[in-house]
């Protein structure tokens, strides 16, 4: 009989096609077209469970996306692992910058390039095929093992913080296991112990009621698209701290120990500023680049638009304009409140020559997990095995909304073990994923089961 590691050297090349056949579909979670194919990447995954031979595969109807669920839970005395991925992914837009067409698998220097191969399809699909190479060779699953992949996580997982409501029995875990985060560098594993939090938000300025000819009209009406620029210049101050009231309020400081923790990564601001070909870094005072994008808040304007945006000039005053802005969170800082306090200021520093509606979108909190979690241990340990390079732990400035309340709602803590890189684009065209941590990551999963019971305390 094979062993585990065996099988999955032997399947390398299976494993690869199944997920390019998964990363052939478009299930943009955002765009109502492809409502069809994000329940057919759900309905892949229901088949890919049953194949394998998993118990109580499910694929759960939402008002949004369907939830799939499947398990194997051989043990009444060894931890349960549930398995959190998601199968949706962003739009591929613009289409035009793509090298190789977004959902066509394509393979260069050992990368496979499509829309999702990174976030999340190819990293949440690596603990698929290690419980497979367990179940093929007939090896027991050294833990229980329960997977949870939704279709709504980049549109803010609207309908599975419901779903874990409702399902705490079927989902009673001991942790959460999830690869959709990034390695501090190429064969440098490292596990994310904090993710920032999220408000989203959309500012609507509204001016006369129609676009106005800007000579008739330039210089006696309120631009919106000017005042727009003013509010959104009224956000920060020029050492980067965000000017909304209250903002900073419930921020945790920093430690002096979690500063050094920061400071000891070996993080390269040359390789950084190169890789985006920028002259200076830039952010709030005091602080330095890796700990202004992962533990400290940010806010960025998104989106931007109003007037005329068409070839050459036409002369027009908009009657209205438009901005998105994200602020990204940290511990203690709560969405909810966050966005009051946004609303609030945005709409105390408008004069009454417009209208502005300030409305909000999804959020999420922030999370930073205990370092002292025996299975971040076991995590760890799995890691270094198949890399054989010592792990890092990390903070990450992305979020995913979910890892907050599966500590809230299931009292659990969750395990990112991510296999990404900054260089995949996640969200930008040209998204990729290396082949070598694909294969590594269904290694360092199928590890991970098996020494996690020597690290139970
Ligand atoms: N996988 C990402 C989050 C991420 C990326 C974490 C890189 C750490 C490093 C996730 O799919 C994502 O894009 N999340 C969104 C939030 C969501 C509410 C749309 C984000 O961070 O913008
Ligand atoms: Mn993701
Ligand atoms: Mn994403």
């Amino acid at each position: 009989m094979k062993s585990i590691q065996e099988y999955i050297d032997a399947n390398e090349e299976k494993y690869k096609e199944e997920l390019f056949e998964l990363l052939r579909i478009p299930s943009v979670s955002t765009s109502s077209k492809n409502k069809g194919d994000v329940k057919k990447a759900a309905e892949f995954l229901v088949n890919q469970f049953e194949e394998i031979g998993l118990d109580k595969v499910t694929l759960h109807e939402t008002e949004g996306h369907p939830i799939v669920t499947a398990e194997k839970c051989p043990h009444d005395d060894r931890p349960t692992v549930l398995v959190y991925g998601h199968y949706d992914v962003q739009p591929s837009d613009p289409d035009e910058l793509w090298k190789t067409p977004p959902f066509e698998p394509t393979i260069k220097d050992g990368r496979v390039y499509a829309r999702g191969s990174s976030d999340d399809k190819g990293q949440s699909f690596t603990h698929i095929k290690s419980v497979e190479a367990y179940m093929k060779t007939g090896t027991e699953l050294p833990v229980n093992v329960k997977f949870i992949l939704e279709g709504e996580e980049e549109i803010g997982s609207p309908h599975l913080i419901p779903f874990i409501n409702d399902h705490k029995d079927l989902l009673s875990c001991d942790m959460v296991l999830i690869s959709d985060t990034a390695m501090f560098g190429e064969d440098q594993p490292s596990i994310t112990y904090g993710l920032r939090g999220l408000a989203y938000m959309e500012i609507k300025v509204t001016g006369p009621n129609r676009d106005l000819h800007s000579g008739v009209y330039g210089g006696g009406v309120e631009n919106p698209a000017n005042l727009l620029c003013e509010i959104i210049a009224k956000l920060k101050d020029e050492d980067g701290r965000i000017q909304i009231p209250g903002f900073y309020d419930d921020v945790e400081p920093l430690t002096e120990e979690q500063r050094t923790a920061i400071h000891e990564l070996p993080f390269d601001e040359e390789a950084f500023k190169k890789n985006l070909e920028l002259k200076e870094v830039h952010g709030e005072k005091g602080y330095n680049t890796h700990e202004r994008t992962t533990a400290r808040p940010s806010l960025d304007v998104n989106g931007l638009w109003g007037g005329y945006q068409g070839e050459g000039a036409k002369t027009v005053l908009p009657g209205e304009a438009h901005a998105k802005v994200s602020m990204r969170l940290v511990p203690n800082q709560d969405p909810k409140k966050i966005a009051k306090l946004f609303k609030e200021y945005v709409e105390s520093i408008v004069p009454d020559t417009v209208v502005v509606d300030v409305m909000e979108h999804h959020g999420g909190h922030p999370v930073v997990i205990d370092l002292d979690f025996y299975g971040l241990k076991a995590a760890a340990k799995a890691f270094e095995d198949v890399y054989e390079k010592e792990v890092l732990f990390s903070r990450e400035g992305g979020s995913i909304p979910i890892v907050a309340d599966f500590k809230k709602v299931l009292g659990v803590n969750s395990i990112l073990m991510g296999f990404g890189l900054t260089k995949d684009a996640l969200h930008s065209p040209n998204e990729s994923f290396s082949l070598k941590d694909f294969h590594r990551g269904i290694k360092t999963s199928a590890r991970f089961f098996e020494v996690l019971p020597d690290f139970v305390e």
